[in-house]
């Protein structure tokens, strides 16, 4: 996919939790992407170009005029305060797409495919909420792993549940690192990675990480090391800051 550069205009943003904002872009032309990619931000502070990476958190959709993205906001990080004070009108200059956290058509579904997530990392996969749909209707087996501090840090989960609610051959596992106990439907306690060791793979499952990068690569030594899957099954997006 071709990358191009266009100047975006804030149309709306929205508070999920305490730590994460969602914000709405409106674009100025016509702009290709698939779900689970990423673009690059650009703006001035203090005359300094300041350039940061964000996941496309919406559908692409044919006619689309607008996208979405989600923030952790981070004490005193220079994107982190410019969005909270940003106010619609806003214009920044979008470069993209990018990212490699693909998937094919669901006729060449896997068998089975192993979504993980901490945090904002869940932003891809809920932008391929409407492919997810079309391999769960082809039969394949979707397991989706989400790592959040506690429930008030828990945003995006009611589409999720709703899909688990549809498709028994989705499965989804909320893990709260930092509480002691959950009785939340699909909430479970540790990290993700606590889950995934009891988690029976396909020997032909996709498995794609995304988020902060030591999850990143625990999970990948994890799926490779103890579960004997291969490095080319694997799609990795982590969130590195300094960049
Ligand atoms: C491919 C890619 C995709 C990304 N997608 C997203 C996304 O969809 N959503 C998203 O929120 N972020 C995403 N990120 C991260 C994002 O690009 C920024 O790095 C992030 O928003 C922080 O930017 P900032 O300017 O607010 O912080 P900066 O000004 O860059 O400050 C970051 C500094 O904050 C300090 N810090 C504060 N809190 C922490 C903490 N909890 N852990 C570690 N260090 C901390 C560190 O010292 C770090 O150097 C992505 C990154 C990449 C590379
Ligand atoms: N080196 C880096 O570039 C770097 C480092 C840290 C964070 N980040 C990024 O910074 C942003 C904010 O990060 P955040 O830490 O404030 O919150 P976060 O990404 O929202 O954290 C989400 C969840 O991930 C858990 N987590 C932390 N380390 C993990 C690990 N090694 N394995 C599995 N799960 C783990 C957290 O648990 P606990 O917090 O309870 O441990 C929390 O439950 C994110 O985009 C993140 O990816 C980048």
């Amino acid at each position: 996919m071709d990358i191009s550069s266009q100047k975006i205009t804030l149309l709306s943003k929205m508070l999920l939790t305490p730590r994460v904002l969602w914000l709405r872009f409106q674009l100025s032309e016509p702009f290709c992407f698939q779900a689970g990619q990423f673009i690059k931000l650009e703006w001035d502070v203090n005359r300094q170009q300041v350039a940061r990476s964000y996941s496309i958190a919406s559908p692409p959709y044919q006619g689309m005029t607008s996208l979405s993205l989600v923030a952790t906001l981070l004490a005193n990080g220079i994107a982190s305060t410019q969005f909270q004070h940003a106010q619609p009108g806003w214009q920044i200059w979008l470069k993209g797409p990018y990212g490699r956290l693909l998937l094919s058509k669901a006729s060449e579904c896997p068998p089975q495919l192993v979504l993980v997530a901490t945090g904002t990392g869940i932003a891809p996969f809920y932008a391929m909420l409407p492919e997810l749909e079309e391999y769960l209707k082809k039969g394949c087996q979707i397991e989706l792993f989400f790592g959040v501090r506690n429930t008030e840090d828990l945003f995006f989960y009611y589409p999720f549940r709703m899909l688990a609610e549809r498709f028994i051959n989705f499965r989804f596992s909320v893990c709260f690192s930092r509480l002691q106990t959950t009785n939340l439907p699909h909430g479970h306690l540790g990290y993700v990675q606590d889950r995934l060791i009891v988690l029976d793979t396909h020997p032909s499952a996709l498995v794609m990480l995304c988020g902060h990068p030591d999850m990143v690569d625990r999970c990948f030594s994890l799926f490779t090391k103890e579960k004997g899957l291969k490095a080319s099954q694997i799609k990795r997006e982590k969130y590195i800051l300094n960049h």
